[in-house]
């Protein structure tokens, strides 16, 4: 049964090379490299960006161990955390960084039993490069990692209501909307809610008109 897959049977890459690469008409998702420091704090060190993850601007120092736990993940089997650089095709520019963690549940106990099937992808676009409509081919670039590579069932994610823009992107990209986790978040000794949306298998075949 599909529902009873291993950690070890999702994760495993399905092509000889455990690198990511997944490109689309523009963009392409890949692994961070060690030169991907001052790019990253391009993205994260803008308080424009971070402030929508409730979080202070990068530092030199925190865009580097971002980028030492992204190789870090990818080194690791089975791998569950895939942080990707977005660049683009024509010019080679990091514009971006997206995540796609696969869920460490137990398949014992609880009510939530979709084992390893379920991941929560996030992204983070540099501020100068946001509201280009780009969101929309990385989330096709993240459904094809996700559902067509990885296997998986579920894939979810969750912002603060007052991220309109995300709200509006990730309805485009053919999310849904699954409601309000209220008081999900603490930052800075406020409790933040979060709005969760999230794509299915089914949905996902339906989106490539399979
Ligand atoms: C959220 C994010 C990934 C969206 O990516 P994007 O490529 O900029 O999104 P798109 O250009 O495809 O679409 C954004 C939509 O929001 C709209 N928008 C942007 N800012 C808005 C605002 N303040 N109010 C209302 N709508 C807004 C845009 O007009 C666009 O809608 P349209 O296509 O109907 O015109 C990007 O804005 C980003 O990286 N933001 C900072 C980090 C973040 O918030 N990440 C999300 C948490 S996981």
């Amino acid at each position: 049964m599909t529902d009873r897959l291993t950690v070890e049977q999702v994760c495993a890459p399905r092509t000889p090379s455990r690198s990511v690469l997944v490109e689309g008409a523009t963009l392409r998702l890949r692994e961070f490299l060690p030169s991907d420091v001052d790019g990253v704090l391009g993205i994260f060190g803008d308080p424009r960006t971070t402030r929508e993850f409730g979080m202070p601007p990068f530092a030199r120092s925190d865009a580097a161990a971002l980028v030492e736990q992204a190789r870090a993940g990818a080194a690791r089997t089975p791998r569950t955390h895939y942080r990707l650089g977005v660049s683009e095709i024509a010019t080679g520019e990091l514009i971006g960084s997206a995540k796609l963690i696969v869920e460490d549940q137990s398949a014992e106990g609880g009510m939530v039993r979709v084992g390893y099937r379920s991941a929560e992808v996030g992204l983070a676009l540099r501020a100068d490069r946001v509201s280009f409509g780009h969101s929309v081919e990385i989330g096709f670039l993240l459904g094809v990692l996700g559902f067509d590579r990885l296997g998986l069932h579920r894939v979810w994610s969750g912002f603060m209501p007052s991220n309109i823009a995300a709200q509006r992107a990730i309805e485009k990209a053919g999310m849904v909307r699954e409601g309000v986790l209220r008081h999900y978040g603490h930052v800075d000794g406020v409790w933040h809610d979060i709005v969760q949306y999230s794509i299915l298998e089914d949905d996902w075949k339906a989106l490539c008109g399979r």
